[in-house]
C-alpha cells in the first residue's frame, strides 16, 4: 500500500508531495513538528501532543493554522489512509514560502502543514532483554529546547556521535546536569529512588516522560522532579529513555561503563510493563 501524506489541504502519495524551495524550512528550519504514536490505530495522547504542538507554535510566534477539532479530524483521515495497525504520525509546520529574508515573511504567508504515517515498530527482543548502550555528550544547544523545533542541527550531529560509538543515544549534559537525550528524555534511578530532570526551557517536555512519572505515582514508585547532577547519573543503579518511538528503554552501558548490573534493572521490569498495560487500556477506548 502507498504511503499517504498531507500536505496543505490534500491527501497524496509521499512521492507526489512536494514542497517549494523557499519554504523557510527548508531555508531556516523556521518551524515545529510533532511525533504521535498510533498503536491499534488509536493516537496516543492526542490532546497532549496537540497541547505540545501549541506551545511550541506560540514559542517561534507563528499562528496555528488548525483547531484541535481540525487537527483530530485530519489525524483520524491520515490515520485511515495508511496501512498498519501500528503507525506513528510526523506532523510539521513551518512559516511558510517566502523571498529569503531572515525576520518574519509578511503575515498573510500560509504556513506550510505537512504530516506523514510511518509504521511503528515494536522494541526487538534483545533490546528488552538486554537493553542499549548510550554515550554521554555537553548539551550544545539553544536555551529553547522546550520547543520541538525542526531546526534538529545539533540532535542530530550528538545522535550520530552515538551512531559512531555504536551506541543507541547521546545523553546530553549541561553545566554537570543531565538535560536529555538527543531525541528521547532521561530517566536515572538510585537506590529505588526514579530521578527525572524538571520541565524547563533546557530540555523536551516529553509526552512518554509525563506518562511514566503518572504510573510511577499510580503504582507507588516514589519518584524525585528535581535537577539530576552528573555524578547521580554515572552512579545510577539504573538509566531510562522514553520517547514516542520508543516507548522506555533500558540503558544498560553508559560510556563504555555498565550502568548497575549491566542488564535492565527491576523498576525498568516493571514500568515497562506498566507502559505495555497502560498502552493496552489506551487501545481499548473508542478510536478518535
Ligand atoms: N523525539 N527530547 C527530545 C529532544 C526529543 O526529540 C524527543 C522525541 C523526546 C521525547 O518526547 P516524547 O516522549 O514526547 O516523544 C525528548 C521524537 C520521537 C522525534 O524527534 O522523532
Amino acid at each position: 500500500m502507498v504511503q499517504i501524506v498531507y500536505l496543505n489541504g490534500a491527501f497524496l502519495p509521499l512521492e507526489d508531495a512536494r514542497v517549494p524551495v523557499l519554504d523557510r524550512g527548508f531555508i531556516f528550519g523556521d518551524g515545529v513538528y510533532e511525533v504521535i504514536p498510533v498503536y491499534s490505530r488509536h493516537p496516543f495522547r492526542l490532546a497532549e501532543h496537540l497541547q505540545r504542538l501549541q506551545h511550541s507554535m506560540e514559542g517561534i510566534r507563528l499562528a496555528n493554522p488548525h483547531s484541535d477539532a481540525e487537527w483530530h479530524e485530519l489525524v483520524r483521515e491520515l490515520v485511515a489512509r495508511n496501512a498498519g495497525e501500528d503507525q506513528y504520525l510526523y506532523l510539521h509546520i513551518t512559516r511558510g514560502v517566502a523571498r529569503r529574508d531572515h525576520a518574519f515573511p509578511p503575515a498573510d504567508t500560509p504556513p506550510t502543514v505537512f504530516m506523514m504515517s510511518s509504521p511503528l515498530t515494536p522494541a526487538a527482543q534483545a533490546l528488552r532483554e538486554h537493553g542499549v548502550s548510550a554515550i554521554t555528550a555537553p548539551d550544545n544547544r539553544w536555551l529553547r529546547c522546550d520547543i520541538k523545533a525542526i531546526s534538529l542541527l545539533p540532535n542530530v550531529l550528538l545522535r550520530q556521535l552515538a551512531v559512531e560509538a555504536g551506541a543507541a543515544e547521546t545523553v546530553m549534559l549541561r553545566e554537570g546536569f543531565l538535560s536529555e537525550g538527543a531525541a528521547s528524555n532521561i530517566f536515572v534511578v538510585k537506590d529505588g529512588v526514579l530521578f527525572a530532570p524538571p520541565k524547563d526551557h533546557l530540555m523536551l517536555p516529553g509526552i512518554t516522560y509525563d506518562v511514566v512519572l503518572e504510573l510511577a505515582a499510580a503504582h507507588g514508585i516514589p519518584a524525585r522532579v528535581a535537577p539530576v547532577a552528573e555524578s547521580t547519573l554515572r552512579s545510577a543503579d539504573e538509566i531510562w529513555l522514553t520517547s514516542s518511538t520508543r516507548e522506555v528503554q533500558a540503558i544498560t552501558r553508559l560510556d563504555g561503563n555498565p550502568v548497575g548490573t549491566g542488564e535492565p534493572g527491576p523498576l525498568f521490569r516493571k514500568m515497562d510493563q506498566f507502559y505495555q498495560d497502560y498502552k493496552a487500556t489506551v487501545m481499548r477506548q473508542p478510536t478518535i
